[in-house]
């Protein structure tokens, strides 16, 4: 989705702005521009295209001034053209802005200043924002943006320069994620952390309806009603260089591998010795937890794949009921929240509109919201009763990876701290599972070992046009995983099937030209099923690659290709099941030449329905 990044600054910005508009590639986007004040007149470059192609064609770098703004744009109003590349500017030239979201009132604001002979450069909702403030212009820049503000219906995050106030930049958010930092003798705005990473890491959250003057020594938050805010200063605890590649020749190969880490991450200062501690940032009395009944959980993507995973831990181990529920379902689907019921959410992001959409639709219910969520202050973090981080570091290609898994492990440590909170799961079981998941970084860097394997097998099923992945009970989900993360890198049709549900439909499919992956790790209850999935498929000539548990000698005399995942409990499983399924996706797309880390259409923070 669209990127955006402003400065006020006491140096030259233009070049600071070109760095740090990059750094937001990974969001997805179709063109950029950026637009600085120099000797009191504006100056606007933009174009179509990926911001190297159109930096060589513009030359961005050779705008003057210490205050600007940078756009990369995903287009929702108005086609991808040169025109509706953001900034925008009002009629006289003097005011330039950068906008994500989308101005639902546009079209009556648009009649309505055509009427008063203001002329539109571009077919976009945001160029209305531009002619309102001009509207409202009469000599205080913060005093127009806000009365403008208050006609605009929608979602908005907005940076704002004006030729007449060189060093100042105003900035204003609704429903649209926006973060001001603080520097030394300058400051930001950015629509996300990674932009500002090499510049600051103090950060403010602008919230709704919020709006904010900058200069370069000091930055006042107002309520649109023009009340002063006092914001909270938090620190960022990402380094600049883990939003960069290091080597790896995408970021969402360097994302596979930090798995270990990232898990080892999130579980750090949640296990003392044989306890599981997540009793503070839960943030509920134990009686409270003890209470519930069941739970909903919502996310959208790959997040709703983690909460498919954790229905089947919560339910087998805590013995908590449990629905899964697509976000964007759930939020127009008036649910039934009954007292008792905890909603959860899981999100990467922490933005995505649908997700967000969701919990306020639970909390309007008077429903308590729980939020797995990677980047800390984002909306969905900010809008839950309590939050359980993952410590993934940020993740930038658009393919989900690391997120996943530690969402997972998320899960996998409130299960087990729920199960003995509850009193179904004995003390020696709690240090079990807890030995258990401390196992796993390790297993999934020998996972990661066996990737030139994995390559081969990739190169030679990387020109075929379909794929069927088929998973039961707990990997039922990594199936689903696993097709998704195919698709969306390589652009191969996919498709994850419980394994079982093959014969009702999907086995018509099955021939010589069409690869089923299966995910068949050992358990007691479907292992013998699965292979006899296995077989329907043989029996048809599908060329077969299982996901297998190490030492499973039996089942390469089934199938075609065998991956070996180390074995643990079942129920952890999925975390290593993945990452064989992430690494041949991404090989495959390699192979096919796709852009990885930025497939086409995709963006990273879906905060668009
Ligand atoms: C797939 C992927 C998406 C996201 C989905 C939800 O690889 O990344 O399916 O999982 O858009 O995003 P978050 O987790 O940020 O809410």
């Amino acid at each position: 989705m669209c990127g955006i990044v402003g400065i006020v600054s006491g140096r030259k910005v233009s070049g600071m702005l070109l760095e740090a508009i990059k750094r937001l590639e990974y969001r997805g986007y179709d063109s950029v521009g950026m637009a600085c004040i120099a000797e009191g007149r504006l100056a606007t470059k933009k174009d179509i295209g990926k911001i190297g192609e159109v930096d060589k064609k513009v030359d961005f770098s050779s705008l003057e001034g210490t205050t600007g703004l940078a756009h990369s744009r995903w287009a929702t109003h108005g086609g991808v053209s040169r025109k509706n590349a953001h900034p925008h500017e009002d009629c006289k030239g003097n005011i330039s802005l950068v906008h994500n979201g989308i101005v639902e009132n546009h079209n009556e604001l648009k009649a309505e200043l055509q009427k008063k002979g203001h002329f539109f450069a571009s077919d976009t909702d945001t160029e209305v924002i531009a002619h309102l403030i001009e509207e409202h212009y009469h000599g205080n820049f913060l005093d127009a943006v806000k009365a403008a503000l208050q006609q605009i219906e929608g979602s908005y995050a907005l940076g704002i320069i004006h030729a007449k106030h060189p060093g100042q930049m105003v900035a204003a958010r609704n429903e649209s994620p926006l973060i001001i930092g603080l520097g030394k003798d300058e400051n930001f705005i950015a629509s996300d952390v990674p932009a500002i990473l090499p510049y600051t890491k103090k950060v403010t959250y602008l919230g709704n309806r919020e709006i904010a003057l900058l200069t370069k020594e000091k930055v006042e938050v107002f309520g649109l009603d023009g009340t002063k805010r006092d914001k909270a200063v938090e620190a960022i605890t990402w380094a600049a260089e883990s939003a960069e590649k290091h080597g790896f020749s995408h970021f969402m190969l360097k994302e596979i591998h930090e798995q270990p880490q990232a898990i080892a991450e999130t579980i750090n200062g949640r296990i003392q010795e044989t306890l599981i501690t997540l009793a503070k940032e839960l943030n509920f009395k134990d009686a409270e937890l003890k209470k519930i009944e069941r739970i909903i959980i919502v996310a959208c993507g790959t997040s709703w794949h983690a909460a498919l995973v954790g229905e089947f831990m919560l339910e087998e181990l805590a013995k908590v009921p449990v629905e899964v529920e697509y976000a964007s379902e759930f939020r127009y689907r008036d649910p039934i929240i009954p007292p008792d019921t905890l909603v959860m959410s899981i999100s990467q992001s922490g933005e995505t509109a649908d997700t967000l959409a969701a919990i306020r639709e639970a909390k309007k219910k008077k429903a308590k919201v729980i939020s797995i969520v990677n980047v800390k202050g984002s909306s969905i973090a900010r809008e839950s009763d309590a939050v359980l981080y993952t410590y993934a570091g940020p993740e930038i290609g658009v393919a989900s990876t690391k997120a996943f898994t530690s969402q997972l492990t998320v899960l996998y440590l409130l299960t087990v701290y729920l199960a003995k909170l509850r009193g179904v799961m004995p003390q020696d079981q709690v240090s079990n599972r807890i030995r258990d998941i401390r196992k796993i970084p390790l297993q999934i860097t020998q996972v990661l070992e066996d990737k030139e394997n994995i390559l081969s097998l990739a190169a030679s099923f990387s020109r075929h046009s379909n794929a069927l992945y088929l998973g039961r009970g707990i990997n039922y989900p990594i199936a689903l995983e696993g097709a998704l993360k195919l698709k969306e890198v390589s652009y191969i049709h996919a498709e994850g099937y419980p394994a079982a549900e093959m014969k009702h439909g999907p086995i018509a499919l099955i021939d010589k030209n069409m690869p089923v992956i299966v995910v068949a790790t050992k358990d007691t209850r479907t292992y013998k099923k699965v292979l006899s999935n296995i077989e329907e498929v043989k029996s048809r000539g599908g060329k077969i690659i299982a996901i297998a548990s190490r030492g499973d000698h039996e089942i390469a005399k089934k199938v075609d290709h065998v991956l070996y995942i180390p074995e643990n409990s079942y129920i952890l499983a999925p975390l290593l099941a993945v990452v064989p399924l992430q690494l041949f996706a991404y090989y495959i797309a390699l192979k096919r030449g796709c852009d990885i880390d930025k497939p086409r259409n995709l963006a990273k923070a879906v905060v668009v329905e």
